[in-house]
């Protein structure tokens, strides 16, 4: 029986796997998850597993809270101990984080083919981690598994023509499974005390926006003055909330939560009236909720969501003439993947 052996580690991973693995154990194969420990906050990582009843890990790898090299490197070795000992058959990857490239890494110098989900998507600025963790995770994988027809025409540019599947994206599987959760379980907007389209959701988290104070500071007045428009709603990722500690800033108009699961985001967005982030993810799932969205960033991976008129950079003050987006399949890109998967093997 086809063994899949899958790294997992940061949030947005998380809600990645979970139609995945789902659709993995419903094509007959076995699957053991490795998490590398990047995220470790209950609210950054269990309640995912919980609501999203994704597998439990049979590793624990527990590293996190270190610059890159150092969380990259020890990833790696523990991911090579424990990809020896399984023996799987298929090394599985999500996105692009330092979990993803670690997982590519010791995987193809296992010689164990690699595949990535998500792969092909290009922010063509070399200073994002995340994008040379794309760039090299997508070089060393054997079956890669892209959202849209333009991350095929990315690797395509890098001369990757091979193993390409155009399968939609998972993020959408996740979403139609969430909303139908969400009913009766969330709260969220009760508890406070939010008017359906009247408040937008925000998060910032990402380095490029977090790590030189100008421009956190930049990104904070663009919200503060947002929030004149209408009620913001922030669920703090743990880096923004440390950096809003330590320089005492408090912003007006806006409510500031913990970070929230699955399906209390689900409720969130679909009653919201606009989205502010700098999240990869986030700018999809408005879109899934047909909800506006402007991305706090010079540039984005997610260039459908622009060319569809429901995403705006900050960085310009229009949108395009609004339509859907049919890239994004229809909610079995999970069941593609299991089954190529199960093909390939
Ligand atoms: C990582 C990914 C990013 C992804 C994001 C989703 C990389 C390079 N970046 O960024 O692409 O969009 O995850 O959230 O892999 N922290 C906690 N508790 C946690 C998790 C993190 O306190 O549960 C703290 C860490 O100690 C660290 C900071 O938050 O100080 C940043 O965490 P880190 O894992 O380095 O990357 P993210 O910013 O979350």
């Amino acid at each position: 029986m086809p063994h899949i052996f899958t790294v997992l580690g940061a949030r947005p991973q998380f809600i990645k796997a979970a139609p995945v693995s789902r659709a993995i154990a419903k094509e007959g194969m076995t699957e053991v998850i490795a998490h590398t420990g990047q995220h470790f906050d209950a609210l950054m990582s269990d309640v995912f597993f919980d609501e999203l009843d994704i597998p439990k890990p049979a590793y624990n790898l527990e590293v996190n809270s270190l610059g890159h090299a150092a969380m990259t490197g020890r990833m790696l070795e523990k991911l090579e101990e424990a990809m020896l000992a399984e023996a799987p058959d298929i090394i599985l990857i999500y996105g692009d984080t330092n979990s993803t490239i670690a997982g590519a890494l010791a995987g193809a110098k296992l010689n164990i083919p690699v595949a990535h989900v998500e792969a092909g998507l290009r922010s063509f600025n070399r200073r994002m981690p995340e994008e040379i963790n794309r760039v090299v995770a997508d070089h060393v994988s054997a079956l890669l598994f892209c959202p849209t027809q333009t991350a095929v025409r990315n690797l395509a540019a890098e001369g990757l023509t091979k193993g390409i599947h155009a399968v939609g994206d998972v993020m959408f599987d996740t979403t139609l499974a969430a909303v139908k959760r969400a009913e009766g379980r969330s709260t969220i907007i009760e508890t406070h005390g939010l008017k359906p389209g009247s408040y937008a959701v925000a998060t910032i988290h990402r380095a490029e926006n977090t790590d030189d104070p100008e421009r956190f500071l930049h990104v904070m007045d663009w919200l503060e003055e947002a929030a004149r428009m209408r009620r913001i709603v922030m669920p703090v990722h743990p880096r923004t909330r440390k950096l809003l500690v330590s320089r005492g800033l408090t912003l007006e108009g806006l409510t500031l939560i913990d970070p929230i699961g699955y399906l209390d985001m689900a409720r969130l967005l679909s009653q919201s009236a606009a989205v502010y982030t700098d999240s990869g993810g986030l700018q999809k799932e408005a879109y899934f909720h047909r909800v506006p969205c402007v991305t706090l960033r010079d540039e984005t991976e997610w260039v459908e969501t622009i060319e569809a008129g429901w995403n705006r950079l900050w960085t310009s003050k229009t949108y395009a003439p609004r339509r859907d987006i049919t890239d994004y399949g229809t909610g079995d890109a999970a069941a593609k993947i299991a089954r190529a998967l199960q093909h390939a093997l």
